[in-house]
């Protein structure tokens, strides 16, 4: 388990997902440095993160779902976008990562779904990627599958996962506990990425 490089801020009136996207900010300017859109164009530093996403995926996709309650199951399953992830590293001949990631604990279903917020969410951001990576010829058939995911379906699941955060994260102390494990989740990745790349950054 990681702790946060700093904690999240309060909680205030605004609704969740306003809640969820003020208290990582900071964290998701730090993870955008460390993967460094330029630089994913390098062979090398694109091998570094997507092993890092293999590794941390292998490791979070069942901590979700073990605290998830099983009527969510299809819901995340339909969701996965490691099947692509798998493909890239077929396609460009990169080694899965050597063990699984030491992931966030996520002691409740709102820090599940702080966590899932995150990894949805980077979705939207995969689609910035996709368009930057096909200027170094990789193509979402040709190794980059994983960051275009789900492709024009992007913005409509996003929508549905919104929606779903709103919901599960009306209560206070759930919205709470869903910053949380969202600072944990974003934490975890930014060292490992560290680790892997031998970068160093701080949140803001
Ligand atoms: C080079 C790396 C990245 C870039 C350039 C980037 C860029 C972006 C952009 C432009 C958006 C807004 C998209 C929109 O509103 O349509 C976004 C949203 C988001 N990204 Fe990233 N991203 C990167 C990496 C990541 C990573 C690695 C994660 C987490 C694992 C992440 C998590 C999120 C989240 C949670 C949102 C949704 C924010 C919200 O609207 O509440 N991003 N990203």
């Amino acid at each position: 388990m990681f702790s946060a490089v700093r904690s999240c801020p309060p909680a205030d009136r605004a609704g969740p997902l306003a809640q969820l996207r003020a208290a990582t900010r900071a964290h998701h300017q730090r993870i955008d440095r460390l993967m460094d859109l330029r630089r994913m164009r390098d062979p090398g530093h694109y091998a570094g993160v997507l092993r890092v996403f293999d590794a941390f995926l292998a490791a979070w996709e069942p901590a979700v779902a073990a605290a998830l309650p099983p009527q969510w199951h299809a819901w995340l399953d339909a969701r996965s976008r490691r099947p692509f992830l798998e493909r890239d590293l077929a396609v460009l001949g990169i080694a899965p990562a050597d063990a699984d990631a030491r992931v966030p604990s996520l002691s409740s279903a709102a820090a599940a779904w702080g966590s899932v917020y995150v990894m949805e969410g980077s979705a939207l951001g995969g689609q910035f990627i996709t368009r930057s990576l096909a200027e170094a010829g990789l193509f979402p058939h040709r190794g980059a599958a994983y960051f275009h995911g789900w492709g024009e379906r992007t913005a409509s699941m996003w929508r549905d996962c919104r929606t779903t955060l709103e919901e599960q994260l009306a209560d206070p102390r759930a919205l709470a506990d869903a910053c949380d494990a969202a600072c944990r989740t974003f934490d975890t990745l930014s060292n490992l990425l560290e680790s892997a790349l031998h970068e160093r950054t701080a949140v803001a």
